[in-house]
């Protein structure tokens, strides 16, 4: 962009898109009882979700993980980690108490566009080959049966640690003939088919592994939180607060429960865009707290407001960007990049518009780019801690043994919350606001990295099948 067109496009610019910038936080604001309502939303639709199915939005899977890991697990485990960008396998070679992790391999692939539309079993024979690739790599296919934790984030109704049903596909994913089936079953017939002689041993979410995962190291770990791709949170809950489980079994009294929150819906201040975009995904309806705060949604948002900008408020003058009318063509990872640019001619926004979106922009319609990106991802931020809130508050309520006096660990993990400093810090920040200066110095949000790999490696040693480690 030469400086000429810069100058010659700059003033007029922002003046007519300055009201809609205006609108559109206005639209997005999370002031505090905005987020103490959404907060006690999530309270209630955790509870109705316990006491009986569809009883909330919220699903509230019982994860049948009940022991957690102590330290003393041992032996080589593997774990599969299907999540919503990536597929990954590892190896983890644990050595007990004073050893821990000894060894960690690991091999990740991004999954192809094509196979979130393939068929279940193109995508089971993909995961199949890629965990013999692996486990061949080196000489290291087990001779004896190689135990799996599966972690599979997506909505399951588990029937056991090892066995559960596809409820249905989330994050973009549209396989066709997984939905109903148990993924454990689809797994083990793509291994037949590729002669690999392994099991699964625990099926996992991806919340629940990171649960798992953070435990390992820290006992205060009570809830774990995704926001990645898509977003969830599960929480470790006792068995007498879960009526509609009552009878299921659990010795240690509490079990690990799944919350599928993407699917909370109430209480969120929407606007015209996520409306839009709602209507136009495969899943209208559906996932709309998803659809409001998590990664595969965050990018296409503000490229939806900011093409509105453009076509009605002139905010790139009078050249229409057309390469910013395609949808999800704005990642959550540009908006980051460009929120992290500390040039004062804001080059790097620049060059982002320009790169991913055609777009020429001059410094102002820069500086209104920046302010749609924050409005954005500050009301997500802002509603994922009024989230984790309401699930804090729950479990106060509800548990005699009260975890607002004491440290309790809240683990992260997820690209978005990994690689976006300012969801950080507004989703740390609505959370201080919340709880108050007090509570809030017990609540550790924590960033647990790769949790959810070793914590599913974890998950098939506690629940092995032939006691190597019990
Ligand atoms: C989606 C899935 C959920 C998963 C989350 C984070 O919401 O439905 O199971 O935990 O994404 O990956």
């Amino acid at each position: 962009v030469s400086r000429f067109k810069m100058s010659v496009r700059s003033g007029s610019v922002s003046m007519a898109a300055a009201p809609m910038l205006t609108k559109l936080q206005q639209d997005c604001a999370t002031p505090l009882p905005v987020l103490r309502n959404v907060a006690a939303s999530m309270s209630d639709d955790i509870r109705a979700g316990l006491a009986v199915d569809g009883g909330s939005d919220l699903k509230m899977i019982l994860s049948y993980v009940d022991s957690l890991p102590t330290g003393d697990e041992k032996g080589l485990f593997y774990a599969l980690d299907l999540g919503g960008t990536n597929f990954r396998v590892l190896r983890v070679e644990l050595g007990g108490k004073d050893k821990r992790v000894i060894a960690i391999e690991s091999d990740q692939v991004s999954i192809p566009q094509e196979l979130m539309s393939a068929t279940s079993e193109e995508l089971f024979d993909f995961i199949a080959s890629a965990l013999a690739n692996f486990a061949h790599k080196d000489g290291n296919f087990p001779g004896k049966k190689g135990e799996i934790g599966f972690t599979f984030s997506f909505p399951v109704k588990q029937t056991s640690i090892d066995s559960g049903i596809l409820i249905k596909w989330t994050k973009g994913f549209a396989v066709s003939g997984t939905a109903g089936k148990d993924v454990v079953a689809c797994l083990n017939e793509a291994m037949d088919r590729k002669g690999i002689d392994m099991r699964v041993s625990a099926l996992v979410n991806d919340t629940v592994a990171t649960l798992a995962g953070a435990r390992y190291w820290d006992d205060d770990v009570m809830v774990a939180v995704i926001l990645g791709t898509g977003t969830n949170a599960c929480y470790v809950e006792r068995m007498d607060c879960i009526p509609k489980f009552q009878g299921e079994f659990s010795p240690s009294g509490r079990t690990i429960v799944n919350l599928e929150w993407g699917a909370f819906s109430k209480g969120l201040p929407l606007t015209v865009f996520d409306r839009d975009m709602d209507a136009a995904s495969i899943n209208p309806g559906e996932q709309i707290f998803e659809k409001t705060i998590s990664g595969m949604y965050l990018g296409e948002i503000a490229r939806r407001a900011l093409l509105h900008m453009a076509e009605e408020g002139s905010l790139f003058g009078k050249s229409m960007p057309e390469k910013l009318s395609m949808p999800f063509v704005l990642g959550t990872p540009d908006l980051s990049t460009m929120q992290q640019d500390g040039t004062e001619d804001l080059h790097t926004v620049g060059s982002v518009l320009y790169n991913v979106a055609g777009v020429e922009s001059n410094l102002s319609s820069r500086k209104i780019v920046l302010e749609v990106c924050d409005t954005v991802v500050k009301r997500a931020a802002r509603l994922a801690g009024a989230g984790i809130v309401g699930i804090l508050q729950k479990i106060e309520k509800d548990t005699k043994d009260a975890i607002f006096g004491k440290r309790t660990v809240v683990a992260m993990d997820g690209g978005l919350y990994e690689r976006y400093p300012q969801y950080r810090r507004y989703l740390k920040e609505a959370v201080a606001e919340l709880l108050g200066p007090e509570t809030s110095q017990n609540i550790v949000i924590e960033h647990s990295k790769d949790g959810s790999g070793i914590g599913a490696a974890l998950l098939a040693a506690t629940n092995s099948k032939y006691g190597r480690n019990l």
